[in-house]
Parts: C-alpha cells; structure tokens; sequence
C-alpha cells in the first residue's frame, strides 16, 4: 500500500538525516540507535540459530516520530556489536496503514512468529482512545528473522471484548506447558488498565479467556507492553502504567514501567501479586521494556532509552540532528528477595580498556580522577554501606546519597531534566556506563537502576566525596 513516492521520499529524507548525524559528537558508541529518525520500544526480541535479533519501533524519516512506525531491525552474534538490517515490517497494510506497533517473537517448530499490533485511525472527528482507532493483532511468519513468509490478522479489533476502549496492544506470547497464551495491554471504558489473556494450541486460532490482571488492582489508565516470565521459582509480570500520581520517590516520570512478582493460577489463568509494583528504572529516560530468553537460558530485558510525553519538561538536542532516542544496554535479569535485579549483560566486559584501579578514603573535599574518557565504566564499590556519598559526572550531572535517597542531579546538560531520586536503604555498590550522551546507572548489583540521557559540551573531571573507603575502577569503553 505505500506507494513508490513514499519509499523515494523516504530515501532522500534519510539520506538528508544521515548528513547531519555524522557531524553528531552525541551519537552513541556502544548503545543501540536509530540509524536516522525516531525510535521508540525494543520489539521481537528473539535469539533465532545463534543470532540475536532486535527490532524496534522506526520512524527512520524524521527524529520527531509521530509518522506510522515501521519495524526496522538490527542483529548481533554477540550482543554487543549489531548490524544495521533492512526494514522488517512497514505500515503496508489496511490492518496497519497506521502504524506497525510493538509486539514480541515467539519461536516455535523451527521459525519465529511475530504478534504485533496493526494500528489503524479512521478519518472523521475522534479522540482516538473511545472511538476512531483500530488495533489489529497480527501474526507473522518467518524461517529466517529476515523475511516474512506469512502476515495476518488473528485477532480483528472487533472480536475484542466488550467495555474497553480503542486501546488494546502490545502482544506478548509465550508458551506454558501445552498451550500458548497472549497478553494485551489494555485501557477499559473506565479508564483502568489491565492486562487480557488468550489462549491458542496453534497459534493461530486465539481464545479470549479474560482479565489477566488488573481485576482488583488499580494503578493508572492504561498498561502498555506487558510481559510475562518465569524466573528463579517466580513468576513475574511487568507493564508500563500510564497515569500514576508522582510519590516523593516512586513514580517521578509521566509514565512508569514495572513489575509485580508473584504467581500465575493456570487454572484460572489470573496472576496474583505477591509484591508491591516496583520501578524498573529510577532515571528520566526509560520505557516499554521487553524481555526474552536467549540461547543460554539468560532473561535479558532491553528498554527503551526514552519516553515520550516529556515535552516541555524536557527534550532532546539530538532533534535538529536528525535522530532521537536509543536502546538501553542489554540487562541480565535475575530474582533475589522479591525483586528484580538488572545487571549490564557480562558480554560488555570485552569493550574494556586502559583500567585504573584504585582505593579513595572519602572526604568532604572533592577529590578529581585523571581520566579523560566519553565513554567509559565507572565501578564504585564500599568496603562498609556508605553513609554519604556524591559523585560529579560529565558536564554537571551528580549523584548524592544521603539518608537513605540516592539523587541524581543534571545541570544545564540535561536539557530540562532536573532531578530524580530513588529509595535505597543500603548503598554499596555503583556501577555506571557513561556513552557521550547517556548514563546507566546500576546500584547494588542491579537491585535499582537510574538511565538517563544527557548532553554534555565538555565534561569536568570525575569528583568524589562523603565518608568512608571506596574501591573505585575505571574502564574506557572501546567504540564497537
Ligand atoms: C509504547 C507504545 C506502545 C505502542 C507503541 C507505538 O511506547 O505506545 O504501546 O505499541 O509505543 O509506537
């Protein structure tokens, strides 16, 4: 359906981006990004004969999105060096002339099935959410990661139930046991989220069988991306909640994405939490996580590094040269206590370089690291809890910790974003991933995460104060 002008269109534009983003100090060296335009959520994310595949959704025209999404798509052999690939799957379609929006892969019998959502607005006077919007689960078929061998609707919007909205999205499928099952974010008539369950023996053929989760639990008005696992003997459910009030330390951000542990009932086939919703990622720049088992049995979530809805709070400067947006490191996930730990995949270890070790007694003066690096690690790590931290970073970006709340602070190079903090009753480790324009930042092996982007046009030295003895190592990070 998209006509020979719209692809030329699409070529020139590109190629007019593509001249800008060379010139760009802030592209990122060792994260995913669009290679010209806009990029939002990490879509089908599999490993399929050993390569990794990482799909995305693309507008590669424009770096302020907004335009129907396609599915562009990136590869690797070993997670940390990725191969720019040919479009996957474009808004061709009447079922998804609107745009091809998020969805997972699932492999089975030797290919990968993808689900995604067919977006579709109809012309004429809608708000889009009660009426105007269509939004199609479609399956696609491929033997390859590459090709499609086979695209079609499995569920059309009107075979969904009654008392929702327009919004229903963002397939998930796995298996368990004999059956296979797909979740869909939703938002009700009611403006509540929830997450709907249908269940399949062929993948083909889908049968509502009703509300997830979200029965008895309220939080916000729509869940986007939800996602389902079984890990270290729980189970654990994670979505992306719109609309949750700001907490002093919690929920900081126009959307949030979280996850609740706790136990799915087969029978009944509702999940039911056994933990409170918790944050995935505390910084400014996170959203629409996905996970997937690799070919190690590892759960590895990648985020999206960016939200949209931030404008005017924030924004970002890599706008006006010609891309937006990136894909947070790749995290192993584990569960420890109840909760999620995210640790940077053990694979980025190889773009270490030049390390400096060495043991800092903390004082109240600052005290400067000779280290003269734009992308590089950064391990912190104290011989007791500290008590008082601060750390400066980049142009003017700082963390401090005091009294049990770690802030991260951006100055002038954080383009509006300001402040945001996190709870953490005992502090003993940092562990943090620098790259030109952005900063992850990991916290007691993974037990909290802050990812932020920032745009720094000079970087001061790395400062350290507080009290206590800590142990701190610097890596550079080789581009890859
Ligand atoms: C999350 C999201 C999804 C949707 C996609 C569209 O960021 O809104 O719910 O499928 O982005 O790009």
């Amino acid at each position: 359906m998209l006509t020979k002008e719209y692809w030329a269109q699409l070529a020139q534009t590109q190629s007019e981006l593509a001249e800008k983003i060379r010139a760009d100090a802030w592209r990122l060296n060792y994260h995913l990004m669009p290679e010209t335009g806009w990029m939002n959520d990490p879509n089908g994310l599999c490993q399929f004969k050993g390569v990794v595949h990482f799909y995305h959704q693309y507008v590669p025209q424009t770096p302020h999105g907004g335009e129907p999404p396609h599915w562009g798509h990136k590869t690797s052999t070993d997670f940390v060096t990725f191969q720019e690939e040919a479009l996957f799957l474009s808004p061709e379609h009447d079922y998804d002339k609107d745009g091809v929006y998020s969805g997972s892969a699932f492999i089975e019998n030797d290919a990968i099935h993808f689900f995604y959502t067919g977006n579709v607005k109809h012309p004429g006077d809608h708000d889009y959410t009660f009426s105007g919007r269509e939004q199609n689960t479609v399956h696609v078929i491929s033997k390859d990661g590459y090709t499609v061998e086979k695209q079609e609707v499995v569920i059309p919007h009107e075979d969904y139930p009654e008392g929702f909205t327009d919004h229903i999205r963002d397939p998930k499928v796995f298996a368990h046991e004999d059956t296979y099952y797909m979740l869909l974010g939703a938002r009700t008539l009611e403006n509540e989220g929830k997450i709907l369950i249908y269940e399949s023996t062929d993948l083909n053929e889908w049968t509502y069988r009703g509300i997830f989760f979200g029965e008895d639990y309220a939080l916000g008005y729509m869940w986007e991306c939800p996602d389902y696992f079984h890990l270290d003997g729980k189970d654990v459910l994670v979505f992306s909640p719109q609309g949750l009030a700001a907490k002093e330390h919690a929920y900081q951000n126009i959307h949030q994405s979280g996850y609740l542990i706790g136990e799915v009932d087969w029978e009944t086939l509702t999940f039911k939490e056994t933990s409170a919703f918790r944050e995935l990622d505390y910084g400014f720049d996170f959203y629409a996580p996905q996970t997937f088992e690799d070919e190690q049995k590892r759960r590895i979530l990648w985020g999206w590094m960016g939200l949209g809805d931030t404008s005017p709070e924030y924004s970002n400067p890599t706008i006006t040269r010609g891309w937006q947006h990136a894909a947070t490191l790749p995290r192993q996930l584990s569960v420890k206590n109840d909760q999620l730990y995210q640790e940077p995949l053990p694979e980025f270890q190889k773009l270490r370089d030049k390390q400096v070790s060495q043991k800092i007694v903390l004082s109240e003066k600052p005290q400067h690291l000779s280290f003269d690096e734009l992308a590089y690690e950064l391990q912190v790590t104290a011989e007791v809890p500290l008590q008082q931290f601060q750390l400066g970073l980049l142009q003017d970006t700082t963390l401090a910790y005091e009294a049990g709340v770690l802030t991260i602070h951006h100055g002038v190079s954080g383009y509006g974003r300001k402040q945001r903090s996190v709870k953490v009753d005992e502090l003993t480790q940092l562990q943090i991933f620098v790259d030109t324009s952005s900063i992850e930042i990991f916290l007691n092996g993974g037990q909290y995460c802050l990812t932020s982007r920032v745009y720094p046009k000079r970087t001061e030295a790395i400062a350290l104060s507080g009290t206590g003895t800590v142990t701190v190592n610097t890596w550079a990070l080789a581009k890859k």
